[in-house]
């Protein structure tokens, strides 16, 4: 039987990484689901689509096609058309307008079956923001990390510098500024809005590495 681990949390909580590492132990997918809502606003925004136009985005969204493939650090990376958009969709902006069009409705629900899908297919660890209380109300564990606002940005600020991507620029002050934005209106939508599952363990990751929170969570998982 499939099993399904969620793990949901704001940017900068370590979600990414811990879910990859996380995934590798448990032999189990690691599906990425802001990537994919990161890889619809990049379209729309290539398009000239409005980010607030709903039926425009989701025609966009039905005739993406999504599929998967696991890279050397055992992170699954999102195709769209069988082309890899990892490095288009990493950029703050991309994560900017990924937080726009994730407040229309139609839109995650079209997101909301991709995920299923891949959790018919296989056991997966699946990191997002509603992952534990739209998507699989029923997963077998349920995580939500957090971390001190500051501390998710300069989290956010280092990979930003690594990734290099033009964005290298951005000062922390100017990460933090999106981050606080982004919480907010990921916080305060109406549908689906980022909250931990009332049946989620809740850890805060601030003084944690990536190394003791996944064994935090394989123990809670055990
Ligand atoms: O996890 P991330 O930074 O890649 O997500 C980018 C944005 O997408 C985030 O600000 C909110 C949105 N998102 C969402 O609403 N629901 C998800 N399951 C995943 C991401």
């Amino acid at each position: 039987m499939n099993r399904v681990i969620t793990i949901d949390g704001p940017a900068g909580s370590g979600k990414s990484t811990v879910a990859g590492k996380l995934a590798k132990r448990l032999a189990f997918v690691h599906l990425n689901s802001g990537a994919l809502y990161r890889a619809i606003a990049c379209r729309a925004h290539s398009e000239g689509v409005s980010l607030e136009d709903e039926e425009a985005v989701l025609r966009l969204a039905q005739q993406m096609e999504f599929s998967f493939v696991v890279d050397e650090n055992s992170q699954t990376r999102v195709l769209v058309g069988g082309r890899d958009i990892a490095s288009e969709i990493a950029t703050n902006e991309a994560g900017k307008k990924a937080s726009l069009v994730a407040v229309l409705p139609k839109v995650r629900s079209v997101l909301t079956e991709v995920q299923r899908r891949v959790a018919s297919e296989s056991s997966v660890v699946v990191e997002g923001r509603d992952a534990g209380t739209v998507v699989f109300p029923d997963a077998d564990c349920k995580f939500y990390l957090d971390a001190d606002v500051e501390i998710r940005a300069e989290r956010r600020h280092r990979e930003l510098i690594q990734a290099g991507e033009g964005e290298a620029g951005l000062s922390r002050e100017e990460v933090l500024s999106d981050l606080r934005a982004r919480d907010e209106r990921d916080e305060n939508r109406s549908v689906a809005p980022q909250k931990p599952a009332d049946d989620a363990i809740v850890i805060d990751t601030s003084s944690l590495n990536v190394d003791e929170v996944v064994d935090e969570l394989i123990a809670r998982i055990d």
